[in-house]
């Protein structure tokens, strides 16, 4: 079967810079054999987090989301491997920690559907344009 090496956009939420877990998230990804593009500590604000966002800013939900991922320092990294956008995604885990499995780092790490630790994009699509909008230069 062939692969296709992909980057992919990764949030480490703000509950994981504020809990000590980037390392811990971060050696997961690097064990599993992809590599770092793009690395970097941000503060975002509430703008920023409506163009991320852009296609959730309607729905119910997305109010104490803004409010989350604007409370505190994040770190955003672009990832590169096989198949970065859906094995990201599998590491990750079901969006609410309670229900993801054992194994992801959801499963293991989280007990919220806001406080999820990671964000992974969702598409080859989306990775794209997330990328361009957090590193405009990678
Ligand atoms: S959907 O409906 O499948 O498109 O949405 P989903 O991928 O499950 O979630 C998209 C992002 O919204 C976050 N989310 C929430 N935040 C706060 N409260 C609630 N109830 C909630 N439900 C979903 C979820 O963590 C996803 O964030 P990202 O950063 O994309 O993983």
């Amino acid at each position: 079967m062939s692969t296709q090496t992909q980057r992919t956009l990764v949030l480490f939420k703000p509950d994981a810079v504020r809990r000590g877990l980037v390392g811990e998230i971060l050696s997961r990804f690097e064990a599993k054999g992809l590599s770092i593009a793009a690395l970097e500590l941000r503060q975002i604000d509430a703008a920023q987090a409506d163009a991320h966002y852009a296609e959730h800013v309607e729905r119910d939900f997305y109010p104490p989301l803004r409010e989350f991922v604007t409370s505190g320092a994040l770190v955003a990294a672009v990832l590169e491997g096989d198949e970065a956008v859906e094995v990201v995604r599998a590491i990750n885990g079901a969006t609410d920690g309670r229900k993801a499995a054992p194994g992801t780092i959801r499963g293991d790490l989280s007990l919220s559907n806001r406080e999820n630790l990671v964000h992974g994009s969702d598409s080859p699509e989306s990775a794209s344009r997330e990328i361009a909008l957090w590193f405009p230069n990678l």
